[in-house]
């Protein structure tokens, strides 16, 4: 708890400073206890014991006894086993949950606002987005959201890979494709088709050597044929963000042939700061520290030796451009685990070429793969690809399903809406509440579960709160300016818990992990439970305990539908 935290250190500061312990001995050691009985805060005295020469509770004692009744307004003090804990009172509670009611940004302060570019979704254009590129866009969508509502300036940019020398063989299978019928391209078989016709028919081979050719001469003709191509895959791309409720849209496309005009710059650099050297008739790079199996130096490949330049170059260009055109501070890049080496060398190389100054963030945001029930990565069903609109439209239809179960008396119209925020609340959740890092196993019961640290539990808390008020005369609006009275344990553990949103928003951003605050609203949601069970809120004895707790219930609300929608989930007032 930050906000107690922040308020018992000035006057610790003082005491410790009679016992001639400095700010370093111990602020570190000050933090939240797990020990929630006798605290929110604690402080071990066990270190303390080798410099005073005394026993960690008599230290504790000591402590106290200089704090006297300096803090007696806003926690109590208790000593367990050289532990000297701070628990809030519920006075304090409630003073600062009612100052937290009627604020719109629910504790959130506004940071000074860097300016952040984050890269991606990122897919690849003539082939279909994989489950990877369906986290990439979760996660960084979350980021976003939650960059932005902290103040900042967010710029995100997707990184398509819509270049390179794979387009020639590409733009010629999509002509003999036009010839046919365009609606029938299925853009997971493409790119294979188009691969197995250059390796295999030697005419299709030399003609898609002559069209990289004229690519990268820009070619009129060539140009259009690619820019259709790029197109017909934008709409499949786009069909898939719109199904997801993200931010992306056109204005956000940063693809790779965005920088190609940057890359014979990016190699002029390297070659000014003398750190290019040509191997095997390729122009490459060793950064400091780097070395393959045999243990000899390992290379970043800037061009090739047939003059094509690599993926990393176009990323060492988009550095430059991201730094000196867009003026970022920081770029964050939401991309695969399987791409670590890839960014550090290249934010390494990037960094000795001074393409960024040591003032700059570069920062790879990993995330591990999505597997099937079955233990393995999750591609195909029955042997047939899983296409990301498929799953998305199956999550809607089952969402639709449970509330025909749940509520069959809603109608039709609302029903569908409803369904949609569930179905595809589910899916981004199921995602966003693991831990990045890992593997997360793609099972529908689980993620649809009604129970449990799923969207659909945290929607229907939400949707509880409204039903409660559409059972009042008294609105929601009106409860803002209400006095909440925090007297039971129940109304006391939901209070902190709203009063931990904006350290978890903090802790959500220092760590580019959108489970944390997921986490967070699990919790809320489960206090909320338990208040809800043992609270009565409408037949409240009193008047102003039912409008105190009326107003915890709307402010619980809003922190869920703040929460989540900076997670990307909508919330439904009705479910
Ligand atoms: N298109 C790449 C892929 O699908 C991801 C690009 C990520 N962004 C970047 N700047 N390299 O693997």
């Amino acid at each position: 708890m930050r906000e107690l935290l922040n308020e018992i250190v000035p006057s610790l500061s003082v005491a410790m400073e009679k016992l001639e312990l400095n700010h370093d001995q111990w602020v570190n050691l000050l933090g939240n206890s797990t020990d929630k009985l006798h605290g929110d805060i604690t402080l071990p005295c066990h270190t303390f014991s080798k410099i005073l020469r005394k026993s960690p509770n008599d230290i504790a004692i000591e402590i106290a006894n200089i704090l006297g009744s300096e803090l007696s307004e806003i926690s109590d003090i208790n000593i367990v086993n050289g532990f000297l804990n701070f628990k809030a009172k519920n006075s304090w509670i409630s003073k600062k949950i009612s100052s937290l009611n009627s604020d719109p940004r629910l504790g959130v302060e506004l940071e000074n606002s860097k300016t952040i570019v984050i890269d991606y979704s990122s897919p690849n254009i003539a082939k279909r987005m994989h489950v990877g590129h369906l986290r990439s866009t979760v996660i960084g969508d979350a980021l976003s959201r939650i960059l932005l509502f902290k103040g900042h300036n967010v710029v995100g940019e997707n990184h398509i890979g819509d270049w390179g020398t794979p387009f020639g063989m590409l733009i010629e299978h999509f002509i003999e494709c036009d010839n046919n019928n365009v609606g029938d391209i299925d853009l997971s078989t493409f790119y294979k088709e188009a691969r197995y016709k250059f390796d295999n028919i030697d005419d299709f081979a030399l003609r898609s050597r002559k069209r990289v050719v004229k690519l990268q001469s820009r070619d009129p003709e060539t140009i259009d044929l690619w820019q259709n191509l790029v197109d017909y895959s934008l709409v499949h791309f786009n069909s898939v963000y719109q199904m997801l409720g993200v931010l992306l849209d056109d204005d956000n496309l940063a693809g790779e042939s965005m920088f190609e005009e940057l890359l014979p710059e990016v190699v002029k650099r390297l070659e000014s700061k003398n750190l290019i050297v040509e191997s095997e008739g390729a122009l490459v790079v060793f950064p400091d520290g780097w070395y393959n199996r045999e243990n000899e130096p390992l290379p970043l490949i800037i061009r090739k030796g047939d003059g094509g330049y690599n993926y990393a170059t176009t990323d060492l260009a988009c550095i430059i451009n991201r730094v000196e055109s867009i003026g970022c501070n920081e770029m964050l890049y939401v991309v695969g685990a399987e791409q670590s080496q890839h960014f550090s060398m290249v934010f390494q190389v990037a960094k000795d070429a001074e393409f960024m100054g040591e003032e700059i963030k570069a920062v790879h945001v990993p995330f591990g793969l999505v597997m099937g029930s079955d233990g393995k990565k999750l591609a195909s069903r029955e042997g047939k690809a899983i296409t990301l609109k498929e799953l998305l439209e199956e999550s809607v239809t089952r969402a639709e399903k449970l509330i025909l179960e749940k509520n069959p008396s809603m109608p039709d119209s609302d029903r569908s809406k409803v369904s949609r925020m569930i179905g595809i609340g589910a899916i981004k959740y199921a995602d966003l509440s693991i831990d990045r890092n890992k593997n997360y196993v793609f099972d529908w019961n689980k993620m649809l579960s009604f129970d449990g640290n799923t969207a659909p539990y945290l929607q229907y808390a939400h949707a509880r709160i409204c039903s409660i008020f559409r059972r009042t005369s008294i609105s929601r609006e009106s409860t803002i300016d209400s006095e909440i009275l925090v007297v039971n344990d129940f109304e006391k553990s939901l209070s902190k818990s709203i009063i931990g949103f904006s350290e978890s928003i903090d802790e959500t951003i220092n760590s580019y992990s959108p489970h944390r605050l997921a986490v967070y609203l699990h919790h809320l949601a489960q206090d909320f439970a338990s208040f809800y069970e043992n609270c009565p809120v409408l037949v409240s004895d009193d008047e102003n305990t039912m409008n105190s707790r009326l107003a915890l219930c709307n402010l619980t609300a809003r922190t869920l539908k703040t929460g989540l929608g900076l997670l990307g989930i909508e919330t439904p007032e009705n479910m």
